[in-house]
């Protein structure tokens, strides 16, 4: 499916694949933010953790990375942004998390989901749908800045993947 065709802007989405070598290959315009991420790329497709300089990501940007093969958004949020995560009544909520269980102590500004619905896998597209988190295009479940479903059939949040802040602007993922 092509999900581009309604994002917001090409500068919101920044593509870093680090699954495999051929994507490395294809990925030559953003390897500037590739050589961050200091293991080789067979390294990387064993499971290795990376880490990622969160410096490039600007306010209201999301990030999208491979780790393992798998999908995440790595979101830098606004303070309205992330004002109205931690505003959230969670009575309403499906998957009642706080926001504050959801981030890094300090790190509020930082959200790091893995990046695929938890109804059947797509894509969500972000900073769409009714809470300005994420939209899913194939069955309409909507996700806010925190990641927490809040309409549509997905069961769940968008889960977090293992990571730490190993500096002030870097994580490790895994
Ligand atoms: Fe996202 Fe169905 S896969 S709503």
């Amino acid at each position: 499916m092509a999900t581009t065709a309604v994002e917001p802007t090409r500068r919101d989405f920044l593509f870093i694949a680090t699954g495999a070598a051929g994507a490395l290959a294809g990925a030559a315009a953003i390897w500037p933010f590739i050589s961050q991420m200091a293991p080789d790329a067979e390294t990387i497709a064993a499971g290795a953790p990376v880490e990622f300089d969160l410096t490039p990501v600007a306010e209201g940007q999301i990030v999208k990375l491979f780790w393992r093969g798998k999908l995440i958004f790595v979101r830098h949020r606004t303070a309205a942004e992330i004002k109205t995560a931690q505003d959230t009544d969670l009575s309403g909520l499906r998957d009642p998390e706080p926001d504050s269980v959801r981030v890094k102590a300090g790190k509020a500004q930082y959200l790091v989901v893995y990046g695929n619905c938890t109804h059947l896998g797509c894509v969500p597209l972000g900073n769409d749908g009714a809470y300005k988190g994420w939209l899913c295009p194939c069955h309409g479940s909507v996700f806010d800045t925190s990641g927490r479903i809040r309409q549509g059939p997905a069961p769940t949040n968008l889960p977090l993947p293992p990571y730490e802040f190993v500096s002030d602007t870097k994580i490790r993922i895994g």
